[in-house]
């Protein structure tokens, strides 16, 4: 059931997008050109992924400890997700993407509440391929907050299952990444898709986000595709 011929192309693929900062280092610009140049590489693995065939595509943007960074560069990657939604969205919506967002959005002003909020909306029925934003997002906040949930429903204690758990995760309704890219060389999970991720294939390319292209998102998938999955089993050979 889970031998290799099922797993050629990823359904879903996260990708964290590290290196920014050094991509805008490294040619002596502020840290903020970095997001910026990485805001527009959004643009060229999301078609790059909706041809290869992936149908779910979350990108790591902003995470709950993100906030702890200079207030410039929150301002900075605020403006950027607004840019983001203002610029791509028609034309995601004309290539059937269904853009979502995971994490809380109710920390964002209510004018950039309001850009996602209408985004999705937009694109609600479309089905080609997600993308999913993961802004305001941390794994262990998700976990928290399912499991609040799931308190305040009144579920009673012997009825939880990890299922019950999975239906109550901001992915609900969303298969579990089956390949998860951290680009720029680090090897750290940084509580992205956590409950999500425990049987999800790595990939650590040493490219950074910026650089981060076709070329190399089609190495990474023909290398997945050579994986052997056993999720905790054995596949017959
Ligand atoms: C990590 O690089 C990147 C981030 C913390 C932010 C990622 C955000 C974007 C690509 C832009 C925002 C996207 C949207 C959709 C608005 P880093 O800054 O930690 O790089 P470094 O490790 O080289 O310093």
């Amino acid at each position: 059931m889970m031998g290799e011929a099922l797993n050629r192309v990823p359904a879903h693929v996260g990708i964290i997008m590290d290196g920014n900062g050094r991509w805008a280092q490294a040619r002596g610009l502020p840290r903020l050109a970095g997001h910026h140049a990485g805001t527009k590489n959004l643009r060229r693995v999301i078609r790059a992924a909706a041809s290869a065939g992936i149908r779910h595509l979350t990108f790591y943007a902003f995470s709950t400890e993100n906030w702890n960074r200079p207030d410039e560069e929150v301002s900075g990657l605020m403006s950027l997700l607004a840019q983001f939604i203002e610029t791509e969205t028609p034309e995601l919506h004309k290539e059937g993407a269904r853009l979502l967002h995971i994490g809380h959005l109710d920390r964002l002003e209510p004018k950039l509440r309001q850009k996602v909020e209408s985004a999705i909306e937009l694109t609600k029925n479309n089905t080609r391929i997600d993308v999913i934003l993961a802004f305001n997002y941390g794994g262990r906040d998700e976990i928290v907050t399912a499991v609040r949930e799931i308190v305040a429903a009144g579920i009673p204690a012997e009825e939880i299952t990890q299922q019950t758990l999975s239906d109550h995760m901001f992915t609900a309704g969303i298969p579990d990444p089956d390949l998860i890219i951290r680009t720029s060389g680090e090897l750290r999970t940084s509580n992205f898709l956590t409950w999500q991720s425990v049987y999800s294939e790595w990939a650590f390319p040493q490219v950074l986000w910026p650089d981060f292209d076709e070329a190399a998102l089609a190495e990474i998938l023909d290398d997945y595709a050579h994986r052997d999955r056993r999720f905790g089993g054995l596949n017959k050979k």
